[in-house]
């Protein structure tokens, strides 16, 4: 995949030198209740979030047998876990006795989970294994009463888990590719060095702003200064898409054999992972780092919560590295709570205000892209999910 990458930076490389840019056939208008409708809102979590894989944490989370992890995302409360076979497990984190949550506790290790309830328990492969004074209870067949399964899979390091039972969506076919790049990162062997919440405006509002460049050198021009790129190049893996901005930089490379340019160099951009992952790239703490964000739907159309989490190469060792991670993700909290989302906020507030359409120009291919899969998923029966991945034009 090294080649497709420098494959990239050549197309980048003659934006860069020619002044020229990739532009979208048409301007896309997007009506403005795509944004604000509750019933629109409701088929999103139906149809996007709660069919397709979703990225819940890294693979060096779960570094162990028991280690594990709980979140709830659009309501469903999740369990992972690390089984003693080395593969990962997911649950609805719900008992099979009156449902109640058995794991409570954020993160942490255990050979299995006795439910706070009535104390039934079961093993990091969800089989029921007791049954609190079970004689009184009654017979119970216990094989058919372990957690719900979900579908989870690792690739590239990040954990993936889709809140379907039933999901026969493939999470390969669904990654299109995508994660063979994503791959070249070795996140696997990357540690997170922090991790916090930032609450948003609607998460469609708050993810078109990972996709746009456009808004760089005007919005932040605060925090990143007036020489940020305001253009941008779009590499889609079906709705998977990098974002990248023309790096004359990239000319001082090319004076060198293709086999010794830095892959960490050509990996430079943002990365989207469709529906709700942004994955940039930053140095602070003394080596590379990454900022994760994970966008979660709210309690309503106007909300969500962006999961930011500082992804190190190396964990920093002295106190100005610390220093120096500390500093950078407190800036990106910064720019994203009060200049993103703060925006955004004020931006749905007006937008209800005004109706009508927002526009998307042929500078904005990202969104435009978003937006149409976005659509599409929403007409799509399960049964047709995964000719829908399919049937993406890929690179
Ligand atoms: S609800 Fe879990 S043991 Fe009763
Ligand atoms: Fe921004």
């Amino acid at each position: 995949m090294k080649e497709t990458l420098i494959e990239m930076a050549r197309h980048n490389l003659r934006h860069a030198t020619a002044g020229t840019i990739d532009q979208a056939d048409t301007i896309v208008r997007v009506p403005a209740s795509h944004y604000l409708d509750a019933n629109r809102y409701d088929q999103e979590i139906d149809k996007v979030f709660k069919r397709m894989p979703l990225v819940v944490g890294f693979s060096s989370e779960f570094r162990d047998p028991g280690d594990f992890r709980t979140l709830t995302i659009a309501d469903v409360p999740v369990l992972v876990v690390r089984h003693a076979d080395g593969e990962l497990r997911a649950f609805i984190n719900s008992c099979r006795h009156r449902g109640a949550q058995i794991v409570v506790a954020p993160e942490g290790n255990a050979k299995s989970f006795a439910c706070p309830y009535h104390a039934w328990r079961y093993d990091t492969d969800g089989h029921l294994i007791s049954v609190f004074n079970a004689d009184e209870f009654g017979a119970l067949d216990h094989e058919g009463h372990g957690l719900v399964a979900l579908p989870v899979a690792e690739r590239a390091g990040i954990v993936w888990v889709t809140l379907d039972p039933d999901s026969t969506l493939d999470i390969d076919t669904f990654l299109c590719g995508y994660d063979g790049l994503l791959d070249l990162y070795g996140f696997k062997d990357w540690q997170l060095y922090d991790r916090r919440e930032v609450i948003g405006p609607n998460w469609k509002v708050a993810y078109d702003g990972y996709m746009d460049l456009y808004h760089l050198p005007v919005l932040h021009r605060q925090t990143f200064g007036t020489g940020m790129p305001s253009q941008a190049l779009y590499y889609a893996y079906g709705p998977h898409q990098r974002v990248s901005s023309p790096d004359p930089g990239l000319a001082q490379l090319a004076e060198e054999p293709e086999a010794e340019w830095p892959t960490a160099r050509l990996l430079a951009s943002v990365w989207t992972i469709f529906p709700h992952v942004s994955i940039a790239n930053f140095d602070g703490g003394g080596g590379r780092a990454v900022m994760v964000s994970q966008l979660f739907p709210g309690e309503t159309v106007g909300e969500s919560t962006t999961v930011q989490n500082y992804l190190m190469e190396n964990l920093p060792t002295t106190d100005a590295e610390r220093e120096s991670a500390d500093a950078q993700f407190k800036l990106l909290e910064y720019v994203v709570a009060e200049e993103d989302y703060a925006t955004g906020i004020r931006q749905q507030r007006a937008l209800a205000a005004r109706g009508g359409d927002v526009l998307f120009g042929r500078n904005e291919a990202g969104g435009q892209h978003f937006h149409q899969f976005v659509d599409r998923l929403l007409e799509t029966g399960d049964d047709q999910l995964s000719e829908l991945f399919e049937k993406e034009d890929q690179p």
